[in-house]
């Protein structure tokens, strides 16, 4: 059912439409957009129809839903539905205060009852596979992955994403697989392993310690979409593939923010937006201490250009960016190991 090992995580901020056909390319075999309000989408508030249209090449691609209110679950999944997107996944993970403050994300594994309808409730609106993505409990008092994951999938489910760490973990706690491990035992639906994996070898030992059907990757790949194919190429051959060159590391940040530019009619606000994605990119060059500086004080694109262009200046034993290499499509970079990025369709 999953088309691959390695999907990219839901990631509020980061994973629009951009930065999920950039992980397509590189061969993440689901992506999923950041989440979205059922409040929102049903009082439309969120002013968001426009920016819901999904792409031919992001496919497969998963909405995800968050909210409280049990009865919002089944509009916000009919709408989004018209989308067409390949699956609706819903959020029982989030952290964040203003979140859970209003009993969403990882609120709710504290009312499984709550939990079990809405996923009912999402499951009967739409024709589509529902999935959902979860903690493992809201402390290490109260792990309720095990009941969480079985209720959601009686209420029909067809797959369960564990993140192994529980709300008060926050990000920073190593996550416990273990957790995955018990999952997988148990469930019959696919399980999507997460936590921690940054990495190839991370990658190969969770889908070995935990027995997962895939592995979901969020900060690792955060100025590293080309972890995908890395990972993709370690599973298949076992062959460690080196990061590519700063250059072609710039090439597809300077892309990335290209497509950014047209995705929203050249507004050059978006630089702003993108900063941190952009000095994600840069960490561990280096020297690069100045160029992240500069990154995160960018107000538009030609500001981006000159900080790049001027590192590459101060580093010649790199290979030059000249002229039109600027804009070559990412699609087409040479990176000597880059997998066909039409693969997993
Ligand atoms: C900036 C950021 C935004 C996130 N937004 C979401 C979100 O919208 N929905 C969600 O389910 N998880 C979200 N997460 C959590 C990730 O999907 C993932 O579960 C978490 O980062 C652990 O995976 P990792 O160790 O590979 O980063 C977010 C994480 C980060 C770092």
């Amino acid at each position: 059912m999953i088309p691959g090992l390695v999907v990219l995580a839901p990631m509020a901020g980061i994973t629009d439409i951009v930065f999920r056909r950039l992980c397509r390319r590189f061969g993440a075999a689901i992506v999923y957009s950041e989440f979205l309000s059922t409040d929102g989408l049903v009082y439309n508030t969120m002013n968001q129809e426009h920016k819901l249209i999904l792409a031919d090449d992001e496919h497969p691609v998963a909405y995800q839903l968050f909210g409280a209110r049990t009865e919002t679950f089944a509009t916000a999944a009919r709408q989004l539905a018209t989308f067409k997107p390949d699956m609706i996944d819903l959020n029982f993970g989030c952290p964040v205060k203003k979140v859970v403050g209003k009993n969403g994300g990882a609120a709710i594994l504290k009312d499984l009852e709550l939990m079990a309808r809405i996923v009912h409730e999402a499951c009967s609106a739409v024709s589509l596979p529902v999935t959902v993505k979860m903690r493992a409990g809201w402390d290490h008092e109260n792990l309720v992955y095990h009941d969480a994951a079985h209720a959601a999938v009686a209420e029909g489910a067809q797959a369960v994403t564990l993140h192994a760490r529980t709300r008060v973990d926050g990000y920073e706690t190593a996550a416990t697989w273990s957790y995955i491990t018990d999952l997988k035992r148990e469930l019959k639906v696919p399980v999507i392993g997460n936590g921690d994996v940054n990495s190839p070898e991370d990658a190969k030992a969770m889908l070995d310690q935990t027995g997962c059907d895939a592995v979901m990757i969020g900060r690792g790949a955060l100025g590293r979409p080309w972890i995908f194919a890395q990972i993709n190429r370690y599973l298949e051959s076992g062959e460690l593939l080196p990061e590519p060159s700063i250059p072609d590391r710039i090439c597809v940040a300077w892309q990335h923010l290209n497509d950014k530019l047209a995705d929203t009619g050249h507004d050059p606000g978006v630089v702003r937006l993108m900063r941190k994605q952009l000095a994600a990119y840069v960490k561990g060059w280096d020297g690069s201490h100045a160029l992240k500086a500069r990154l995160m004080s960018a107000g538009d694109p030609g500001e981006i250009r000159e900080a790049f262009r001027d590192y590459l200046a101060s580093h010649p034993d790199l290979p030059r960016i000249d002229g039109d290499e600027w804009i070559r499509e990412y699609v087409a970079l040479d990176f000597g190991w880059l997998q066909n990025p039409t693969r997993l369709n």
